[in-house]
């Protein structure tokens, strides 16, 4: 049996047109206009809506533990339904070993949880928390045999960070085997005087975070590691940049030549540091690193996204609950878990807040919140296109419905949404799956085991990235 989507309007990275799509064994067969259906075949009405290649996001942390006995609220299930959704087809999580931990292990430990549990399709990065002779042996084998072709690595954390030494061996494996290396960009030592210095002081409240991480921490991190990027003539990927500064600091990698791709999340684009102040504990919501930054950032940073100096808008899920999680931190902000939920709504944010707005066009909506993401990582031309031969993988918006973000719309487990009573307008209509409508008018229609693990193929940087 096939599927014809009908009389919808396909909007990708490059181009907008009418045609209906006709869908068969989970990929397209055919776009062209006027599609006759043969019987049987399951017609879709796609009239007045915009077709997008499925949304991927490219920065989640579904069921992470981290630390004293806390694991992020959401778990596969939950967040990859949260995903469908919120118009995501796809998503690329986190494993992360500890030192000394072989990182087969730790993927073994994330395919436990994932697998099976998925509504949406689903990839790892592995976290370099260490390099040496194992490391790079096992970081090859991921790539080689289970498709993990992007490092993530840390310039801040005890238990994470890696010194400029081994940055600069984590990218000659990556160089060698085919990965992207991508960075949490601040700087670990600025970010411990910092708390060292406000617990000195007793400034112990969530409104202190901020403080605790200031601009300065990313910008130097995105500056050293452009800096060895360049000395090693490899790309660079950063991962949530927050700030001004750090975007400055892109542009200057960017117009020396060299290829640093830069992500940023709703988080940064929409809310702003304000929100540390207002309502006391409440700020503990929004409690995440980097921090969010002065409203002002977040128009210099919409610019880079419609300029292409940002390439991808993922959310960096990382849900906790705010009564039972959250509140671990009451009294030291040091000790509230980092990190906000937002994987169910940066579909409908980035097209009400940018699409609609008038910050970045319907093609740069598809570049960055699909095409741009599957070409970093290994996914195109399965994802990320719609083209022939492809996923039949679709985010269809109705952009004249509208709607209000409430926490009981989120099929979350955790309990607030850091954009809680936002207008929506322009939402998600369906989410198509390889040619299978997973969520309809935000009611889940898919299985908790539709989604597919996917191997992704090496980084070469041949892709154009815009
Ligand atoms: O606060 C955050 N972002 N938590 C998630 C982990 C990370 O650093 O991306
Ligand atoms: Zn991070
Ligand atoms: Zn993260």
């Amino acid at each position: 049996m096939s599927t014809i989507i009908k009389n919808g309007t396909i909007i990708t990275a490059g181009e907008t047109y009418k045609a209906d799509i006709l869908v068969e064994d989970e990929k397209i067969k055919q776009i062209s206009e006027n599609i006759k259906p043969s019987p049987g075949d399951e017609v879709i009405d796609a009239s007045g809506l915009e077709i997008y290649p499925g949304a991927i996001d490219a920065h989640t942390h579904l069921d992470m533990p981290c630390g004293n006995n806390i694991t992020t609220a959401d778990d596969f299930e939950s967040g990859t339904i949260a995903a469908a959704c919120g118009g995501t087809t796809a998503i690329i999580d986190f494993a992360n070993p500890k030192r000394g931990q072989r990182l087969s292990d730790a993927l073994e430990f994330w395919r436990k949880n994932s697998d099976g549990n998925c509504a949406v399709d689903y990839a790892f990065h592995i976290t370099l928390v260490e390099s040496n002779d194992r490391v790079a042996a096992e970081a090859a084998e991921l790539v080689e045999k289970e498709g993990i072709t992007s490092f993530k690595t840390f310039f801040a954390y005890a238990a994470m960070r890696i010194s400029d030494g081994q940055f600069l061996e984590i990218l000659d494996i990556a160089r060698k085997h085919g990965a992207l290396v991508m960075l949490h960009a601040e700087n670990g030592d600025i970010l411990e005087h910092s708390m060292k210095k406000l617990h000195f002081e007793g400034k112990k409240g969530p409104e202190f975070h901020e403080t605790a991480h200031p601009a300065i921490a990313e910008s130097e991190a995105v500056h050293r590691a452009a800096a060895l990027c360049g000395y090693s003539k490899m790309p660079l990927y950063v991962v949530h940049l927050s700030s001004k500064e750090g975007l400055a600091e892109i542009r200057s990698a960017r117009a020396a030549g060299l290829p640093v791709y830069a992500e940023t999340c709703p988080q940064y684009l929409l809310l702003s540091n304000r929100l540390y102040h207002k309502n006391g504990f409440e700020a503990a919501k929004f409690v995440m690193s980097p921090p969010l930054r002065d409203a002002g950032d977040n128009d210099i940073l919409w610019n880079a996204v419609r300029d292409g100096l940002i390439q991808v808008i993922a959310t960096d899920h990382c849900s906790f609950l705010f009564k039972g999680q959250k509140d671990a931190g009451k009294n030291d902000f040091t000790k509230i878990p980092n990190g906000a939920p937002g994987i169910a709504e940066r579909v409908n944010l980035i097209y009400s807040y940018g699409v609609k707005k008038g910050k970045i066009s319907k093609n740069r909506f598809a570049a960055v919140m699909s095409t741009n993401p599957a070409k970093l990582f290994g996914l195109y031309p399965e994802k990320g296109v719609i083209a022939v031969g492809s996923d039949a993988d679709f985010t269809v918006i109705d952009p004249d419905r509208k709607g209000v973000i409430n926490i009981a719309d989120l099929n979350y487990k955790t309990d607030y949404s850091a954009y809680e009573g936002f207008a929506l307008d322009g939402m998600v209509s369906m989410t198509i799956s390889r040619g299978r409508v997973i969520a309809k008018d935000n009611k889940f229609l898919g299985s908790k085991t539709h989604g597919k693990y996917m191997k992704r193929s090496k980084f070469d940087g041949s892709a154009s990235i815009i």
